[in-house]
């Protein structure tokens, strides 16, 4: 019998995904890692052996629909596939541009429907695999600046509910991957104040343990989830009033 599990993750030059990424590897799993950024990719490989960079661009459909033949040709069984890479752009409402939801959408959105869609015939094949999906808590509900990047997470967490029971039954299970504020490059750039964030360490290990466990939703931290899970169903005047005041 064939022990070995593997992993497939993309986003994981930097943040949540690269620490996902060795954390698996130091649990004994073996890690194809994936961005675009192929020297932080080697860098991280550094790190542990059993990562190995596969570096790829999300938003390129031939590239995604390459490196799943490559698992084909090579007889590699996903065990669990993380699909993690996105980006956020804030949006002053007084100033839309559509090229910002465009962009946001092909990265954050499109590119897990262009894995989907390639991996599918595979892991169908192969007899099943968990799919992890990572989205964000600001899909739960509208916040301020966050016009484009909680509508591709909206949309996400809409399409992997819409999806779970389909693809279930051939044996391809969905994980929704609903992270707070998490440390990282990407909360760096942030400069209003972000509450409960923890390390991209502990998100790895939170990702590990929820997607071993086979749960559908894994959120961390949980305050974060069930303080916006709350607010999204607060009476919409009084959500707004909440919503104009500083934190
Ligand atoms: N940090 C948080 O508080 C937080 C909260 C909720 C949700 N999330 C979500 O968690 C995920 C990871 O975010 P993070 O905070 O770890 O951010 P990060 O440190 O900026 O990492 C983003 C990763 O996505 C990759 N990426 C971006 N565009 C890509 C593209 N076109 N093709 C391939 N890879 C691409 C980046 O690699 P390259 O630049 O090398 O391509 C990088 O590895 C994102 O989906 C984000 O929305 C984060």
């Amino acid at each position: 019998m064939n022990l070995e599990k593997t992993l497939w993750i993309t986003g994981a030059s930097s943040g949540i995904g690269e620490a996902t990424a060795l954390y698996y590897a130091q649990q004994g799993w073996t890690v194809y890692a994936s961005a675009r950024r192929a020297e932080a990719l080697q860098a991280l490989a550094a790190k542990h052996s059993g990562i190995k960079p596969l570096p790829l661009d999300v938003t390129d459909t031939a590239a995604l629909a390459a490196a799943v033949e490559h698992f084909r040709e090579n007889g590699i069984r996903l065990t669990q596939v993380v699909l993690n890479a996105g980006t956020h752009t804030p949006v002053d409402g007084r100033k839309i541009d559509v090229k910002v939801f465009r962009s946001l959408f092909e990265v954050n959105f499109f590119s897990v429907v262009n894995a989907l869609e390639a991996l599918y015939p595979l892991l169908h094949h192969q007899g099943g695999a968990r799919v992890g999906i990572v989205s964000s808590v600001a899909g739960l509900t509208g916040l301020p600046s966050s016009s484009a990047y909680g509508a591709t997470k909206a949309a996400l967490n809409n399409m992997t509910e819409a999806l779970r029971n389909d693809m279930a039954q051939d044996g391809i299970q969905l994980s929704l991957i609903l992270p707070g504020f998490v440390k990282t490059p990407l909360t760096d750039k942030n400069d209003f104040p972000m509450p409960w964030m923890i390390s991209a360490e502990k998100a790895a290990e939170s990702i590990f343990k929820g997607m071993d466990a086979g749960r559908f939703i894994i959120t961390f931290p949980r305050r974060m989830y069930w303080a916006l899970r709350i607010l999204s169903f607060l009476p919409k005047k009084l959500y707004f009033r909440l919503l104009s005041r500083p934190l």
